[in-house]
């Protein structure tokens, strides 16, 4: 997740592409540059500190010449190639004519970049992106205009992008096109810009315009004019923003949680993409572990915190049930103590958003010690845990400012479960078509995330119905135990109310005594092999007297009978039901919470990240 921003016709060009770059810092920030341009001239500048790239930049461009009316900015988050000055955008072509930004993933990078280099171009950074300003020269030096060559050159890539180029042949001209990536165009008098989001050029357009996906828009200082790939006219939706900036930093949300758990069916497209090669092989370009070491794990341990502890529950059935391998989950905070057994042939995962929290680390550093090799799934580029494990497997949810971790969650199943498939994979013990399968199921996600959105008003409802209870019972099957443990931790976070996540199975050795008139009982009933006994649980608890609200499917109807609300979701691969089903009671305690007017982006007592043990 990257942030660009591109301005033409201004009279203060980079102080604008700075300020910009510094409201886009939440989508990366661990190397920066821009690209002033006029005619004859492209000038450029590019950081990599990792973290303070921003501010580096402005130093770094103390010398830059004046009298540039346009320009391109980018700010990092590293997905292909080390966060380094060279891999920093903007990239330019070979004549340094061209230079371009973007934001997204080109999945076919690589054989375009193979055919480019085969007719003499010369790469200069290890980056996806690059391809782009290598393809624009090929068809500028065919003498077509910079919103033609852009047009051409996108019917040769695949992936997400939100993409602007420039050309010094061409001055006062920019041509930004988008793909999934989002894209936001603004204009005012004589000036218009671009950016990843609104809050980037807030202050200073009027004006502000969406573009869709596979639309392109060339941009002069007299406004814009947007077409498709195949060259037609189009109209870009105008944006009523009456929004101060706070709000717009929040995508025009009312809080960050809420932005964020909009933004996860992005965060599951962009942790997928670019996963497969063109023979079915799953890959993480990030991973250092060779295939023979992941062919020979005889025992998979993962360490994790709070969610991402929920998160490795889920990948335990989803490799043991794939990959065939025995799987341990320990909370982080426990393993080290417990003077875990570590053998040949020991692989453990850390999974941590943050890449920061002390007990993921230190039950790493001690897994290394007593010999593991150690992978770790980190949503932040370069994060501690990322440098100091052997291998890393970057989620890329973007960055999640709110402190009741989401989208990260959801990219976290995704990236354990392509690695479930990696493992089987590798070691055969699924059918090539099954994988293949599964991975195209675990593509469709997204799109069912996305209805589960949609459906948020009757979660607000039932909310609303509840929002007097105080004792809450999450209760889950199978892969439905960890996403009730979420729903749970969710709820308790957010609205400090006192919630369990339980095993279904588990009531009756115990908890059902607490069952009584005013508990509420949320179920995960998603699973149509754990579907009878959910449902005699919930006959069990009702004719105790507790209100039961359930996740169910949109075809079960036998539900209706056992719960006194039902929260609806498209049935899915039960494996990936933890994604889907978990949006509902996101939402549930979100609404709960801002019920009873808690701060649903900083609980009491909580931080983002949990730095001391
Ligand atoms: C989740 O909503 C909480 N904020 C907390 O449990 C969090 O998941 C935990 O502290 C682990 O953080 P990490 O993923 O950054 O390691």
């Amino acid at each position: 997740m990257c942030g660009i921003i591109g301005v033409v016709g201004s009279s203060d060009t980079l102080e604008t592409l700075l300020e910009g770059l510094q409201r886009l810092e939440y989508r990366g920030y661990d190397s920066a540059g821009v690209a002033l341009v006029r005619q004859g001239e492209t000038w450029r500048a590019r950081v990599a500190t990792g973290t303070e790239s921003v501010a580096a930049l402005r130093i770094e461009c103390k010398n830059a010449p004046g009298e540039f009316h346009s320009g391109i900015g980018h700010t990092r988050w590293a997905t292909h190639g080390a966060p380094e000055a060279m891999n920093a955008h903007p990239h330019v072509d070979c004549s340094g004519n061209v230079a371009i930004i973007h934001n997204g993933i080109i999945e076919n990078h690589g054989e375009i970049q193979e055919q480019l280099e085969s007719r003499g171009h010369i790469f200069t950074s290890v980056t996806d992106s690059e391809v782009l300003a290598h393809l624009i020269e090929e068809f500028r030096d065919q003498g077509l205009e910079l919103v033609e060559a852009v047009r051409q050159s996108l019917h040769t890539v695949r992936g997400a992008f939100a993409l602007a180029a420039m050309d010094c042949t061409e001055p006062d001209v920019i041509v930004a096109a988008r793909r999934i990536s989002p894209l936001v165009v603004g204009t005012a008098p004589g000036v218009t810009y671009l950016a990843s989001d609104v809050p980037a050029i807030l202050d200073r357009a009027t004006a502000f315009y969406a573009v869709n996906d596979d639309e392109i828009v060339r941009l002069g200082p007299e406004g814009f004019r947007a077409i498709d790939l195949e060259g037609s006219p189009v109209r870009l939706r105008q944006l009523q923003i009456d929004w101060d900036l706070e709000t717009a930093e929040k995508g025009g949300n009312d809080d960050f949680m809420s932005k964020e758990i909009n933004e996860q069916p992005e965060a599951i497209h962009a942790t997928l993409l670019d996963r497969r090669r063109r023979d079915g092989s799953i890959i993480f370009d990030e991973l250092r572990v060779s295939d023979e070491e992941l062919r020979n794990v005889k025992r998979v341990v993962l360490v994790a915190a709070g969610t991402s502890h929920h998160a490795a529950l889920v990948a335990k059935y989803a490799i043991e049930r794939w990959a065939r391998v025995s799987v341990e989950v320990d909370i982080s905070s426990e393993y080290r103590y417990r003077d875990p057994i570590v053998e040949i042939g020991t692989l453990v995962i850390g999974v941590s958003q943050s890449g920061e929290t002390i007990d993921t680390i230190q039950a790493a550093r001690e897994a290394q010690r007593r010999g593991a090799r150690v992978v770790a799934v980190s949503n932040i580029v370069d994060s501690s845990l990322a440098r100091e494990a052997d291998a890393v497997i970057y989620t890329r949810a973007g960055l999640e400012v709110s402190v009741a971790s989401t989208k990260a969650f959801v990219a976290q199943v995704a990236a354990l479960e392509l690695l479930a498939l990696r493992l089987a994979q590798l070691r055969t013990t699924m059918p090539p078509e099954d994988i293949d399968a599964l991975f195209l199921g675990l593509n469709a996600v997204s799109a069912q995330v996305a209805t589960c959105l949609e459906r948020r008003e009757h979660v607000r409802d039932v909310a609303k119905q509840l929002l007097g209870s105080h004792d809450f019972f999450f209760l889950g099957r199978h892969v439905g135990f960890p996403t009730a443990m979420e729903g749970a931790l969710k709820l308790k976070e957010l609205t400090y109310l006192h919630a369990e996540g339980y095993p279904a199975g588990e009531l009756k050795h115990g908890p059902l005594a607490l069952i009584e008139p005013g508990v509420v009982v949320v179920a995960v009933a998603t699973d149509p092999a754990m579907h009878e006994k959910i449902l005699s649980n919930l006959a069990e608890v009702k004719a105790r007297g507790a209100s039961v609200v359930a996740v169910a499917t949109d075809d079960d109807e036998a539900i209706e009978a056992v719960a006194d609300f039902v929260l609806r979701v498209p049935a899915t691969e039960p494996m990936f039901t933890p994604m889907v089903d978990v949006v509902p009671l996101q939402l549930f305690a979100y609404y709960m919470a801002t019920g009873l007017n808690r701060n649903v982006d900083r609980p009491r007592n909580l931080a983002k990240t949990v730095t001391v043990e």
